[in-house]
């Protein structure tokens, strides 16, 4: 069995036994420190101003609509489009607080969002925001959707969970919108075992962020911050100060582990990219000399972190031989994403209004995924690429 992944850690058996004397010696566990030596280590690697830790990547995209909404830059029924290929947890906040969910078709050959399509919408629909997903480590026109949305005020997010460390040359996947979330559960790029980041450059953002992470108070602000909230609500003294909650929150904390773990899984980060890159390519290889397959375009992204190999077939029958050739292989697959998430139950139950998704729903009913990770053996690469051959 070829898994989908195979460990909870880059170089596991060190890290496990790291993590094991950190909890043997850690004055505390619950958030401190080591959470902030990560937030500050992930934003200098992100090169992002802030970055905020959560207990998830679902957390974090949650955090960062409840905030938007905190600061009145969303209100309730407000339009926010997102991409149609993308994770529950992307879409839900959505639902979850009071605004209109819009899906935007993905493009079939680079699975994400293109300028083209998010214009059709918006000019029908006025968006409010567009919370977009890179998806797989692979992206769309970043750029022309940055400049569209300025020049629209559409406020863009970023759902990076699937494409930390992915780049293009004028910048890293996460760092085209106000905000982007970031994932470190298991099967991602680098793991805290569950964990979440939100990364910004805005200010005012980020401390309704650190309001939202934990129950509405001020403790995790600095203190030119609290001194600065404390003034504007009239909180006089510090024992007030400790149980005043000032806008609508919960407890998305991390804890020391997440912090601990994502400090030391760090500094393997580089070098398990490069090894994902060059698996995908290895991959493309043979994906390319078949011509059963369409190839993702990726030209225009100049270091791929690829989260897991999307295979497209032309044909929904197709996409039946090759589901048989992996499972009797013994390779873990799963299907692209949420598919057209329109089709989720949880999005029947709720949205009225569907939208004309022609592209996804080929992603839908054509394409899988497996596995890509710097576990995989020589043997392992050898096993998937007997699978991506036509017999
Ligand atoms: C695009 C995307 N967004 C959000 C998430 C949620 O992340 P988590 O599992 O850390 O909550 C995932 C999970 O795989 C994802 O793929």
């Amino acid at each position: 069995m070829i898994p989908l992944m195979k460990n909870a850690f880059l170089n596991e058996v060190e890290t496990k036994k790291a993590l094991a004397d950190f909890i043997l010696n850690a004055p505390r566990l619950s958030m401190d420190i080591k959470c902030l030596e990560f937030e500050k280590k992930f934003s200098l690697f992100q090169k992002r101003k802030e970055a905020i830790l959560f207990n998830s990547g679902g957390s974090a995209n949650l955090a960062i609509m409840q905030a938007l909404k905190n600061l009145g830059r969303l209100k309730d029924k407000d339009k926010v489009g997102f991409s149609a290929l993308t994770w529950s947890t992307n879409v839900m906040p959505i639902l979850q607080l009071g605004f209109e969910p819009v899906a935007v078709d993905c493009s079939v050959k680079t699975l994400n969002v293109m300028v083209e399509s998010l214009d059709r919408v918006h000019k029908k629909e006025k968006l409010k925001a567009f919370f977009l997903t890179n998806v797989l480590g692979l992206v769309g026109d970043l750029n022309l959707i940055k400049e569209y949305c300025e020049k629209e005020n559409i406020i863009l997010i970023e759902d990076n969970c699937e494409a930390l460390g992915t780049e293009i040359p004028s910048g890293k996947a996460g760092n085209f919108s106000v905000a982007s979330s970031f994932s470190f559960f298991v099967a991602h790029h680098m793991s805290t075992i569950e964990g979440g980041m939100v990364c910004t450059d805005d200010t005012e953002l980020a401390i309704m962020l650190r309001i939202v992470r934990a129950n509405g108070w001020d403790r995790n602000l600095t203190s030119h911050q609290q001194i600065d909230i404390r003034r504007k609500y009239d909180i006089s003294n510090e024992f007030e100060a400790k149980y005043t909650f000032y806008d609508l929150g919960y407890n998305l904390r991390p804890t020391e582990i997440t912090g601990f773990l994502g400090t030391y899984q760090l500094q393997f980060l580089d070098e398990n990219i490069k090894t994902r890159e060059k698996n995908f390519l290895h991959f493309e290889e043979i994906i390319k000399t078949n011509p059963d397959f369409l190839p993702v375009e990726h030209s225009h992204i100049s270091l791929l972190s690829s989260f897991a190999i999307p295979i497209v077939c032309k044909t929904p029958e197709l996409r039946e031989k090759y589901i048989a050739q992996f499972t009797g292989g013994g390779i873990e697959i799963r299907p692209m994403i949420a598919g057209n998430i329109q089709r989720q139950p949880f999005y029947h139950k709720y949205v009225k209004n569907r939208m004309e998704l022609p592209e996804t729903e080929f992603l839908h009913f054509n394409s899988f995924y497996c596995g890509n990770y710097p576990e995989l053996t020589e043997i392992e690469i050898e096993a998937i690429s007997s699978c991506l051959t036509n017999y």
